[in-house]
């Protein structure tokens, strides 16, 4: 199975270009799942009830995000009624919507995903290695999901790595969102589990984190806020990570990062380009 992962998505660049891009990989790839980090999409804070219907028509299968979840607070109510929209599950108890959710896979597997966030210089939410760990109890890799897909959007990276060994064997990957800057870790685990500390963003990269460069610059400067952060409105760069599973194990077989359009170097994952 061919899964890919885009990390958060960034005001309009961002959607523009999953929106543009992802019908068209699907097909290049022959895609059978798509996972899409959508906290920022919404003018770069949180997420509208239209533009998660855009990412779904785009051929997200499930949209994750973290601490911007709620910035648009109509999230609150619309999130109850969208089972593809998933919030961190170590939310506080009573957090509308929920934090994990099997879905059906292209091949007709079912995809357990996880959306969990940390808590190293991020809110001090539950904790999410026990949150985590009850998802895996009710519905084992193989047992209750054909696959795992666990996104851990967290700031530290010592928090990712902890995270992902202590899944390692279980789910089959780990994938780091919120730091909007994509990591060059790519790698499998001892026991089988794929993993990357940060995904990276789909965003424009002339930017402070794809915002506008120069209301975050002066606030490092003065401390004083002199306007709103907007997101920078240049070509985005299509930011994630590609999976190919081990269908027999739920492991993962091969992970590498994709990079296409703005500024950063490009790369496609060459597995997903080889006749199969
Ligand atoms: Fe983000
Ligand atoms: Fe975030």
């Amino acid at each position: 199975m061919r899964i890919l992962f885009l990390g958060d998505v960034v005001g309009r660049p961002g959607r523009v270009a999953v929106i543009e891009q992802l019908p068209g990989l699907r097909q290049r790839y022959g895609l059978d799942f798509v996972v899409v980090n959508g906290e920022n999409a919404a003018g770069g804070f949180g997420i509208t009830e239209p533009i998660l219907n855009e990412l779904l028509d785009a051929g997200a299968d499930v949209v994750t995000t973290g601490n911007h979840v709620f910035d648009q607070r109509e999230a609150l109510v619309f999130i109850e009624r969208h089972d593809r929209l998933l919030r961190p599950l170590n939310f506080p108890p009573g957090t509308p919507g929920k934090g994990a959710g099997l879905f059906r896979a292209k091949t007709g597997a079912d995809v357990l995903v996880v959306n969990a966030q940390g808590r190293v210089f991020m809110a001090d939410l539950d904790d999410p290695f026990r949150a985590v760990e009850r998802e895996l109890e009710a519905c084992a890799l193989k047992a209750g999901a054909d696959a795992i897909l666990i996104d851990f959007h967290a700031e530290a990276t010592s928090e990712k790595e902890a995270l992902a060994h202590f899944v390692d064997g279980r789910a089959t990957a780990v994938i780091g969102t919120h730091t909007h800057v994509p990591t060059a870790d790519e790698q499998i685990l001892t026991k089988g589990t794929g993993y990357i500390s940060d995904a990276g963003m789909c965003g424009d990269f002339d930017s402070v984190l794809g915002m506008d460069k120069e209301e975050p610059l002066q606030r490092f400067l003065t401390k004083i806020p002199t306007g709103r952060f907007s997101p920078s409105s240049g070509e985005a760069t299509l930011c994630g990570v590609a999976i190919e599973v081990d269908d027999r194990t739920g492991l993962a077989r091969a992970i590498a990062p994709l990079r296409l359009g703005g500024r950063l170097s490009q790369t496609e994952p060459a597995f997903f380009l080889a006749e199969s």
